[in-house]
């Protein structure tokens, strides 16, 4: 990690570093044992503080927020419901990059996770020339979260096999991790005083239904909505295509006029107007990457900003995807509804109907 310029994506911690650093400087309310900074500063830290000079990260009721961080102080474990791509990730990652001082605890869920990712594994080497010891050992984000005293996020965790999700029942409600291979204190350890676990969950994924009873008992649930409002939702979009943009090395990013119809077609195509609804998710997160997009091909293909043309050749590969009731949607949308908007971009995008395949 000597040049965190070039990465592509630092974790919170390191992007956010300096705010991070000056909350806690100045952090004198209370904190829950293993914290480190209180509730009132991890929530400005997540949803802003102008006065501080803290940037809003999360765009949302700061009620919710509120209620996630209490519920991590409790002994129940967060679960983040809701769309893809409202930002349940994101809030989990600036939760417990202000509990913790650490976001990369994560597993990530899917239907080929195993127990090994989540408490532990072994060096195969060592353990066949020393046998089990702590030396041995290979911590996963589970065991290390407990014994350091950390927030683990497990993201998507309703893509795992039942029982795999299950193997953390005993975790949550013990609160200590068993490592049967070693002996003497080593082969327990104790969950320290700040672990807890955020997972999050796609509603569109098999489903949060299906998780057992048993596991769903302890964690609260908190649902992430989409942005409710227009102007907030566009100058989101506007703000982190900026920011994805100049990373890029583009010097021209697409105008506000065609970020407004991009992000109104968004919200027109997410509506579930009867049976017209696409079957992707138009969500926030897509409409930031297309925009990112959108911005590329005006400033790598012709030296420009970007216009609507190239949101329409956007939409057909991340909207649109490979299927073809959603493209014939986003053509009956650009055909019939586009035409009616007042505004020179609005006809423009109309007229690059044309651009969408087939
Ligand atoms: N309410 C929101 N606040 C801040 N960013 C948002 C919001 N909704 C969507 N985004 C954008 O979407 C991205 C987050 O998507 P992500 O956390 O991966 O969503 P999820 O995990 O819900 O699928 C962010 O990086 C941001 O650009
Ligand atoms: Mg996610």
């Amino acid at each position: 990690m000597s040049d965190n310029n070039s990465l592509q994506r630092p974790p919170a911690e390191i992007r956010f570093a300096d705010e991070l650093a000056r909350l806690r400087a100045a952090d004198d309310g209370p904190r829950p044992p293993g914290w480190a900074m209180s509730l009132q500063a991890a929530r400005r830290f997540i949803v802003g503080d102008p006065a501080a000079d803290v940037t809003r990260k999360f765009v949302g009721d700061p009620s919710l927020v509120d209620r996630a961080l209490v519920t991590l102080a409790t002994s129940r474990g967060l679960m983040l419901v809701g769309e893809p791509g409202t930002a349940k990730s994101l809030l989990s990652e600036l939760i417990a990059a202000a509990v913790s001082g650490e976001s990369t605890l994560t597993i990530q869920g899917g239907a080929a996770t195993t127990e090994d990712q989540i408490k532990y594994s072994w060096n195969y080497a060592l353990l066949v020339s020393e046998g089990p010891s702590t030396r041995s050992l290979v911590p996963a984000p589970m065991l290390r979260g407990m014994a350091e005293g950390k927030l683990v996020r497990f993201e998507e965790i309703t893509r795992c096999p039942l029982e795999v999700q299950d193997s953390l029942l005993s975790l949550l409600s013990e609160r200590v991790l068993a490592i049967p291979e070693l002996t003497g204190p080593d082969s327990m350890v104790f969950a320290k005083a700040g672990f807890n676990v955020i997972a999050t969950a796609n509603t569109r994924d098999r489903g949060v239904n299906e998780m057992s009873a048993a596991l769903k008992r302890r964690f609260n649930f908190e649902t992430v909505f989409p942005i409710p409002d227009f102007q907030t939702e566009l100058s989101l979009v506007e703000q982190e295509a900026s920011k994805l943009l100049a990373q890029s090395g583009v010097e021209l990013p697409p105008r506000r006029d065609v970020l407004e119809v991009l992000v109104r077609t968004f919200r027109d195509l997410r509506d579930n107007n009867g049976s017209d609804h696409m079957s992707t998710v138009m969500s926030t997160a897509e409409a930031v990457s297309v925009a990112h997009a959108v911005g590329l091909r005006g400033w790598f293909l012709r030296g420009e900003e970007g216009n609507p043309a190239d949101v329409v050749e956007c939409l057909a590969g991340t909207a649109a995807k490979d299927n073809a009731d959603d493209l014939a949607r986003l053509r009956r949308y650009l055909e019939q509804q586009a035409v009616r908007r007042n505004g020179e971009q609005w006809q423009a995008l109309h007229q690059a109907r044309h651009l969408l395949p087939g």
